[in-house]
């Protein structure tokens, strides 16, 4: 599904990722049950994520009410009946959600404080069922390094959006994510210097 519907929001980063997100999704993810997107932002990768596994039940959620609706325009494009209507989830409130059999997020981390980082670790251990995966996609650094230099810049440009945003360590939050019962199980570099990283609920 490339087309924009009516209503849509389209971001040619969400396009160009989506693919090679989705070779790894579809190693990572589990056979059955309801993937949770956090910051779903304007549907396009739930459009696209619910046609690549329409076994799957696929819950996007997103905070701002102007991509929700886009949200659902993509929904009401695709008429995939396993693309579920859109929850307005921010990881810092309260969460809509029981349960999850994966999670699955893009490029939050380093557009939002570093709080949402433990918030979403904290939110994610509670809601994932045991074994489950939490699939991170986006830009981090290694050990407090930087892994090219554009990201170094790239870190600058989020930080000049807000003081609070910035690229985050996959070390220091592994580190943390133990003490929420999620064990880092697979780092995959991703195009474009990103990663797609999985933590497990023990
Ligand atoms: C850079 S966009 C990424 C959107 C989409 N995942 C993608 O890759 O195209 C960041 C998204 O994070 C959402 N967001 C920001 N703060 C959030 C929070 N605290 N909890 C959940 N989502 C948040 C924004 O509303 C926005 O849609």
């Amino acid at each position: 599904m490339t087309d924009k519907p009516p209503g849509g929001l389209w971001f040619q980063a969400a396009h160009r990722n989506r693919e090679p997100i989705g070779e790894v999704l579809r190693e990572v993810l589990p056979a059955e049950g309801t993937v949770v997107e956090i910051a779903a932002g304007g549907g396009q990768h739930a459009a696209y994520f619910s046609g690549l596994f329409p076994h799957l039940r696929w819950q996007p959620t997103e905070p701002q009410a102007d991509r929700r609706d886009s949200i659902e325009a993509w929904r009401a494009h695709t008429g995939h009946p396993n693309f579920l209507a859109p929850l307005a989830l921010d990881v810092e409130g309260p969460w809509p959600i029981a349960r999850a059999d994966a999670i699955y997020l893009a490029n939050l981390l380093h557009v939002s404080p570093r709080t949402a980082s433990t918030a979403l670790l904290r939110g994610a251990a509670r809601v994932l069922v045991p074994g489950a995966p939490l699939c991170v996609y986006g830009p981090f650094t290694r050990n407090g390094a930087f892994t090219t230099p554009s990201n170094a810049e790239f870190d600058q440009t989020v930080k000049g959006w807000h003081p609070s945003y910035g690229i985050r360590d996959l070390e220091e939050l592994a580190a943390e994510a133990v003490d929420y019962g999620l064990h880092l199980d697979e780092v995959r570099d991703m195009p474009a210097n990103n990663f797609l990283v999985v933590w497990r609920r023990r």
